[in-house]
């Protein structure tokens, strides 16, 4: 497995944030650090996404930030040049993911469905994102897919968090986690960046349960 993919499944969980003000991004990556999880997807859902990533990934250079939520090939170069490390998309779209590939970029594309998965598949991927995991039946679907294509493990995205991140981790054919809930945009936006740090010592506390 590529190397930036093996050091984000070590942390087991990878905070999925939405910075509506770049001035955020370096007290939430404080916060990241501090509470053990120096890593995260910051999605391209707000325009302050490119400017956050610069931030984050100088101001704390040892952080593995990627980009999320990234839905053209235009934005893959705007992420990668401010820093990201690595794509992440919420569907699978074939342009997106064979650019990433033909530039080296480690790229989890969004699949639900075992032609999706065939789709990554056919390109070698090993790790691909499972979105929206809740809505399309959690560890129990992704189960019955990686029965079928065994050398793939998924992120599963979506409906994640505290009660339920052991049950997912329990699961071999997980790689980590992508959830937003202990960097909720109202706690970022209201400055609660202990509130984030603490939250994020108790995911990092339910991974360290598991692995
Ligand atoms: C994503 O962007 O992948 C999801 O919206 C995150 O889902 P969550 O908010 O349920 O963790």
């Amino acid at each position: 497995m590529n190397k930036i993919l093996e050091e984000l499944s070590k942390f087991g969980v990878v905070p999925v944030v939405v910075l509506n003000d770049a001035k955020d991004a370096k007290p939430l990556a404080k916060a990241l650090c501090e509470g053990g999880l120096p890593c995260a997807e910051v999605t391209f859902r707000t325009a302050a996404a490119e400017e956050s990533i610069r931030i984050m990934t100088t101001e704390y250079p040892d952080m593995l930030i990627g980009a999320g939520t990234v839905l053209t090939i235009e934005n893959v170069d705007r992420a990668i040049n401010a820093g990201a490390k690595f794509i992440v998309s919420p569907g699978f779209d074939p342009e997106i993911v064979d650019y990433c590939l033909k530039k080296d970029i480690p790229v989890l594309p969004g699949t639900v469905t075992p032609s999706e998965v065939a789709q990554g598949v056919k390109r070698g991927l090993k790790v691909l994102k499972f979105f929206p995991a809740a809505q399309y039946g959690g560890v129990s679907t992704i189960k019955a897919i990686a029965s079928a294509y065994v050398d793939v493990k998924f992120m599963p995205t979506g409906g994640v968090n505290a009660k339920n991140l052991k049950e997912y981790l329990s699961c071999d054919k997980i790689f980590a986690c992508g959830g937003s809930w202990m960097v909720k945009a109202d706690l970022i936006e209201a400055g609660e960046f202990d509130k984030i740090t603490e939250m994020t010592k108790e995911a990092v506390a339910l991974v360290k349960e598991i692995r």
